[in-house]
């Protein structure tokens, strides 16, 4: 059966990739593919305004207020954004979320209409101690009923080279389906135009969220072009 795969990707700190806005962008809407861009807070403008869809790194749950530094969800809807990452590894490891933060973002986004991107995932010493799915299953309790997209990010796997086996990702995703069977699932973790069709193939992977080779327009091209092929 064919799929309808979501492939985001996540920019973090760095500049928007050259040719995100030419004719041929790869970063740009399609048909068969659902494809959503995340810039920094700096670029969003021009991405929008490129006429790509575009999401928020991370967005604060409260509206407005003594925030130094921070942007709401409602601030990122009002600009055009149509979604936001909420609880990536990154924010829970350097910022300190936690579970309870990231479910009021999540609830937050819900709340304003933006289509939140939940992050979660296990870290090396929690799958070396068996307990990635104790882990995974608390990290998604946590989170509100009305989410529809879930990325599983194992920690191990970021920006390391290192992405988890087409066995792993299977075996952690049809957990997940179990506990969220209405939501899109979404893989992340050094997924690139190499490794993309077996990861993408699995029956419970519904994308990716796509970091490091999503910042090179023709690595970024070659994941869409095998997720059209997919779907
Ligand atoms: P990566 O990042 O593809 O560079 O591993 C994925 C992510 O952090 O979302």
């Amino acid at each position: 059966m064919p799929k309808h795969l979501l492939i985001a990707a996540n920019w973090k700190m760095n500049p928007a990739p050259a040719g995100f806005d030419t004719p041929d962008s790869p970063y740009r809407p399609r048909t068969d593919v659902d494809v959503v861009v995340f810039p920094t807070f700096l670029d969003l403008e021009k991405c929008i305004g490129a006429g790509l869809v575009t999401g928020g790194q991370w967005g604060d749950p409260k509206p407005s207020g003594a925030a130094t530094g921070d942007i709401s969800m409602a601030m990122l809807k009002d600009m055009g954004c149509s979604s936001v990452l909420c609880g990536h590894s990154e924010r829970r490891k350097y910022h300190h979320e936690d579970n309870a933060f990231v479910a009021e973002q999540v609830q937050a986004a819900l709340d304003v209409g933006l289509m939140p991107i939940a992050c979660i995932g296990e870290t090396e010493e929690e799958r070396s101690a068996g307990k990635e799915k104790e882990i995974v299953q608390r990290q998604l309790s946590a989170l509100p009923d009305g989410v529809t997209v879930i990325a599983y990010e194992p920690v191990w796997a970021i920006g390391t080279g290192k992405n988890a086996t087409p066995e792993q990702v299977e075996n952690m995703h049809a957990f997940i389906r179990t506990l969220r069977p209405s939501a899109r699932l979404l893989y992340g973790g050094s997924l690139n135009e190499k490794n993309a069709q077996e990861l993408l193939a699995l029956r419970d992977v519904d994308g990716a969220l796509v970091g490091g080779a999503s910042l090179k327009a023709a690595s970024f091209r070659g994941i869409i072009g095998v997720a059209g092929d997919l779907c």
